[in-house]
């Protein structure tokens, strides 16, 4: 096939999923990424790009549909790009996560794998999330149906999800099966009540409106965090519905508000105001309680997280003699969670709000040997620090997805610790840094556990011991 006009392919069968869960087919050698097909399906596909190794394109016909398939729960699925595997059994979504974790490892990495455990499902496959964030837009996405049915479009406002790609397009939500209850109600009724009170939902093109963003907290200790972004500052108006709020759901344990005047949405730059309760949630973990405020991170699954700590504690082999560094520490959740098997933890973290939350989370626990400091890793983290902090005999790292900075890498091969556990939400970056790892260390395990069902995002842990 040469360059020139994009091709119609028929009765294409899909093959499998690949990398960031794209489902592809093979033409003439060259890889044909679908969307929104799963292995097995046969359809026609029209070409929309064509590039020298590989071709994508969308589905103009189904001839038939994937056995694999099963039917999609949530009415907003196709749309929202919130659960894109929806219609695979979560058995299948699993066995994807895992061997695209070991194609990466072993393709990119070039790495020798032993003792790969098998992936740890979530228990829950819905309702897992403890952290939402939706959009406020004045013109609620419309799918092509409700375009080609014509007549009298209401473009309504929407609370909700962007459209994966159009940062101006936001698809309005009215169930949501990714967290628990109240979150559903609290969405809800914001939405009613901005309709019924005519206030104005934020034109995001335009950038002009009152209610922008809208993020929901709930916790496994039952505490709720509400925190609602405005545009510009309107006392009466958000007075009024800060107090309908918390009349309607006096569970919320955590009202806050944000006057957001930037052009983007991130609020970690700006001052969120408590307006009622607490201007924090607490998280529980195998007794320790861990402070959580806005700004902070912590893992969106709760309970998936306990497995992830639980195995990469397990994996790190600590006796209770080590000095441990937990790099990229977040608010020190892992740095405190293995600090009763340690000698000493040192938790390093770019965001200062974030180790001051870590500081105060060992402090709440009883725990007085951890030490946590703020700043780029790169850094922070060179010889003069180890020399002052002490050698570490285990390195944990979680970093962004990004992965490590390569000085970082460097630094810690010079560091030279025993046991390396490098826990990941990327395993392309992770395989990347265990390739310049390679050379003085070996992969001693792997263990995957998935926190996000009907998604393609995964964690994955690996325990490296010295050559
Ligand atoms: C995947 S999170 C891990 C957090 C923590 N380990 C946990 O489980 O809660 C990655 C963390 O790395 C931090 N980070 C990102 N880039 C960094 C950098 N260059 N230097 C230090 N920390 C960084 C982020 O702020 C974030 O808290």
């Amino acid at each position: 096939m040469g360059r020139g006009k994009k091709p119609l392919l028929e009765s294409v069968e899909i093959k499998k999923i690949a990398a960031e869960g794209k489902s592809i087919a093979y033409i003439d050698e060259k890889i044909l990424f679908v969307p929104n097909t799963v292995p097995g399906d046969v359809v026609d596909v029209q070409v929309t790009r064509k590039r020298k190794s590989f071709l994508e394109g969308f589905v103009v016909k189904t001839h038939r549909l994937s056995e694999l398939r099963v039917t999609p729960f949530c009415p907003h699925f196709g749309i929202c790009g919130g659960c894109k595997w929806q219609n695979l059994p979560y058995d299948m979504q699993l066995k994807f996560k895992q061997q695209e974790i070991i194609d990466n490892l072993e393709r990119i990495g070039k790495v020798k794998l032993q003792n790969v455990y098998p992936i740890i499902g979530s228990a829950r496959t819905t309702h897992y999330r403890n952290k939402l964030e939706f959009t406020f837009s004045n013109k609620r996405f419309l799918t092509k149906e409700e375009i080609s049915e014509g007549g009298d479009i209401e473009r309504s406002p929407a609370l909700g999800f962007h459209v994966p790609g159009l940062f101006d397009k936001v698809v309005d939500i009215q169930t949501c099966f990714l967290q628990a209850a109240p979150s559903d109600e609290i969405r809800n009724f914001i939405k009613e009540y901005a309709l019924k009170n005519k206030l104005a939902f934020f034109d995001i093109r335009n950038q002009e409106g009152f209610l922008r963003t809208l993020i929901i907290r709930t916790s496994s200790t039952g505490e709720i965090m509400v925190v609602l972004a405005f545009f510009h500052e309107d006392r009466q108006a958000r007075e009024a519905l800060l107090d309908a709020l918390y009349r309607q759901f006096p569970q919320i344990t955590s009202l806050l508000y944000v006057i957001n005047e930037k052009a983007n949405d991130t609020l970690t730059d700006q001052e969120i105001i408590c307006y009622k309760g607490k201007d924090h949630i607490f998280e529980e973990m195998e007794g320790l309680k861990f402070k959580i405020g806005p700004k902070s991170f912590y893992q969106t699954n709760s309970e998936q997280a306990y497995n992830l700590y639980s195995r990469t504690r397990e994996l790190a082999g600590l006796t209770g003699k080590e000095t441990v560094y937990d790099l990229y520490t977040g608010t020190g959740t892992i740095a405190n969670f293995v600090a009763n098997r340690a000698a000493k933890v040192v938790g390093i973290e770019y965001v200062p709000e974030a180790i001051e939350d870590a500081k105060v989370n060992s402090t709440l626990n009883g725990i007085t040997n951890t030490l946590f400091y703020a700043g780029d890793m790169k850094d922070v983290l060179n010889e003069e620090f180890i020399a002052r902090h002490g050698h570490p005999d285990v390195i944990i790292t979680d970093p962004p997805r990004a992965g490590m900075h390569p000085d970082v890498v460097a630094t810690i091969l010079k560091a030279a610790p025993e046991r390396i556990v490098y826990v990941s939400c990327n395993s392309a970056t992770q395989a990347r840094d265990l390739h310049l790892l390679d050379e003085q260390y070996k992969v001693m395990a792997v263990q995957t556990v998935d926190m996000f069902p009907h998604t393609h995002h995964v964690e994955n842990i690996v325990l490296l011991h010295k050559r």
